[in-house]
């Protein structure tokens, strides 16, 4: 069994990167499952909060990562980078440094250059395949799901790589 989590840089209750997570989850290889964990309740990082774990949603973010084989991100562009929330995230789970739930565990980015240069910082191992990039996204997304069937081939086809990649 292979256990993936879903993280979205978005928290718009209609995101298309929150769909697009959800679709993935139906697409997941047999014998995977793909569970969405929610950003809402993250505080800003504080390094005077870093102590013992951090606050409780940052623990149980951590230990959601941690007990995952592989985090799978989806996120939009924002002015031509990742969002603060998705990045204010990644910093929590990067701590401590060296020793946090991203070094040495499989990460795959679904984003652009800067969330993979991000990354780098962290010790993840990132998927070395392209990016999955939804262009139209409004039209291909359709009340929450990906309803563009060759967008579902290529991202199925993704992920069944990526388990692979996690396993082999
Ligand atoms: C955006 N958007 C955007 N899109 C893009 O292709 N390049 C960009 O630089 C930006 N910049 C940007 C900044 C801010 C502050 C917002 C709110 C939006 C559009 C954005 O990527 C698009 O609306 C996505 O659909 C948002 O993702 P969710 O919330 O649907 O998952």
């Amino acid at each position: 069994m292979t256990q993936l989590i879903g993280i979205s840089g978005s928290l718009r209750n209609n995101s298309l990167n929150t769909a697009l997570l959800a679709s993935a989850s139906e697409l997941a290889p047999e014998g995977t499952t793909l569970r969405v964990a929610s950003l809402a309740s993250i505080p800003l990082y504080n390094g005077d909060l870093d102590i013992d774990g951090g606050p409780e949603p940052i623990r149980a973010l951590k230990e959601q990562i941690g007990a995952a084989d592989g985090l799978v991100l989806a996120t939009p562009e924002y002015n031509y980078g990742i969002p603060g929330v998705l990045k204010n995230a990644i910093d929590w789970a990067s701590r401590p440094a060296f020793r946090s739930v991203l070094a040495g565990a499989v990460g795959t980015a679904r984003a652009q250059a800067q969330l993979r240069q991000v990354l780098a910082g962290t010790l993840s191992e990132v998927f070395p395949h392209p990016d999955f990039l939804l262009a139209n996204a409004h039209e291909k997304i359709q009340q929450g799901a990906l309803v563009d069937e060759g967008s579902r081939v290529l991202l199925r086809e993704m992920l069944e790589r990526y388990v692979s990649w996690i396993n082999g």
